[in-house]
C-alpha cells in the first residue's frame, strides 16, 4: 500500500517540504498536508481564522491561505477541502473564503463541490515606478492625509463600495459589507497604512482617497474611492498618479487588485499605465 493518499494535520517536519513548495506557514494557521504512504507530501491547505471579518460581518470567520497540490491534485485536493471543511465544522466556523488562480481548474472544481461559490475573478495589476514623468503628476487637489480626514474617508467608504466580494455575496449583509470597509479606512488611520493620498474639492471637503502599503516588492493600493457627486473629474487618476510619484524612489512597481466587473476602476489603472498580471477567483463558504 505504498502508494496510499492521506491526509492528517501537518507536523513539525513537513515544513521544509510546504516552504520548498512555496507554501508560506505562519504561526496562527491550521494547515492539512496531503501525503502518500511512504510520506511524500504531495499537496496542501493552509487555513486561518479571520478576527477582522468576524468582528465586522458578526460571522465566524476563516481564510484558506493556500490549497495547492503539486503531485495527484485530483486525488490530493478532495481530501484536503472535507479535512478541512470538518475542521472549520468543528470550530463552529460560519464564513470561508479562499482564493485560487483562475487556471487552477481542479481546485476551483473541487471547491465548488464541496459547497464553496464564486463570488469574484480579481484582476491583479502592475505598473513600474521607473519612468514617471512631469506629465503624468496630475495632482493638484491630492494631499497626503492628515488624522481630521478619517472621518470623512471613512464615512465614504462605508458608502461608495458595490464591487467587492462582501457586498457581491447575497449571503453577507449589505449593512455590515459598508461597515467592514468604514472600519478598514479606520484601521488604515490608526496606522495599517503605509501612507494615505486625498481628494478634496473646490470647497476644500474631502471627497476622495487612495490607502497604500508596501511590501519588499511593491507598493500596494489597498482601497481607492472616491465619493460619488464627484467622480468623472480625475481625481481618482490624479490619487494614483500621486502615490505613483510618491513610491517612484522608494519601490520599484506598484500593484493594485480589482474585480474583472469593476469597469470604472479597470479603465483607470489601465490609463494610468498599469497591466494585468494575474487573475484569481475568490470562493466563499457558509457553513450553518
Ligand atoms: C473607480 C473610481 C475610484 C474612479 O473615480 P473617478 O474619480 O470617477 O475617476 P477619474 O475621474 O479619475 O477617471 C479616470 C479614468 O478612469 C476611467 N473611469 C473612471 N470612471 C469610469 C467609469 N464609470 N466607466 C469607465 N471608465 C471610468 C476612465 O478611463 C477615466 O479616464 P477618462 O475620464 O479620461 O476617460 C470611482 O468610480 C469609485 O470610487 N468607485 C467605487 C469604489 C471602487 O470601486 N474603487 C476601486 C476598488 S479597486
Amino acid at each position: 500500500m505504498a502508494d496510499l493518499v492521506k491526509v492528517r494535520l501537518s507536523q513539525a517536519r513537513d515544513l521544509n517540504a510546504l516552504a520548498s513548495n512555496g507554501v508560506a506557514v505562519s504561526p496562527d494557521t491550521s494547515i492539512f498536508v496531503a501525503v502518500r504512504g511512504d510520506e511524500e507530501l504531495l499537496g496542501a491547505l493552509v487555513v486561518h481564522e479571520t478576527a477582522f471579518e468576524t468582528e465586522q460581518l458578526g460571522l465566524k470567520s476563516a481564510r484558506v491561505v493556500s490549497f495547492r497540490a503539486w503531485r495527484r491534485p485530483e486525488e490530493a485536493l478532495p481530501m484536503l477541502v472535507a479535512a478541512c471543511r470538518e475542521w472549520l465544522v468543528s470550530k463552529g466556523i460560519q464564513f470561508v473564503a479562499c482564493r485560487v488562480g483562475v487556471d487552477d481548474k481542479c481546485a476551483v472544481s473541487v471547491l465548488k463541490k464541496h459547497g464553496f461559490e464564486d463570488v469574484e475573478t480579481l484582476l491583479t495589476f502592475r505598473r513600474s515606478l521607473s519612468q514617471i514623468g512631469e506629465t503624468e503628476d496630475n495632482t493638484a487637489a491630492i494631499d497626503i492625509a492628515v488624522p481630521e480626514d478619517a472621518a470623512d474617508c471613512s464615512r465614504i467608504a462605508g458608502n461608495c463600495f458595490s464591487s467587492d466580494r462582501f457586498h457581491r455575496d447575497d449571503k453577507i449583509d449589505h449593512g455590515a459589507a459598508g461597515r467592514l470597509k468604514k472600519t478598514w479606512v479606520e484601521n488604515a488611520f490608526r496606522g495599517r497604512a503605509d501612507a494615505i493620498f486625498v481628494a478634496r474639492n473646490a470647497s476644500g471637503e474631502t471627497v476622495g482617497f487612495n490607502i497604500c502599503l508596501v511590501t519588499d516588492e511593491a507598493a500596494v493600493i489597498d482601497l481607492i474611492c472616491v465619493r460619488s457627486d464627484a467622480r468623472g473629474q480625475g481625481l481618482a487618476r490624479g490619487l494614483v498618479q500621486k502615490a505613483m510619484s510618491y513610491y517612484a524612489g522608494q519601490r520599484h512597481e506598484m500593484r493594485v487588485g480589482t474585480q474583472s466587473t469593476n469597469q470604472a476602476s479597470i479603465s483607470l489603472y489601465q490609463s494610468c499605465g498599469f497591466q494585468v498580471m494575474s487573475s484569481s477567483k475568490t470562493l466563499h463558504l457558509h457553513l450553518d
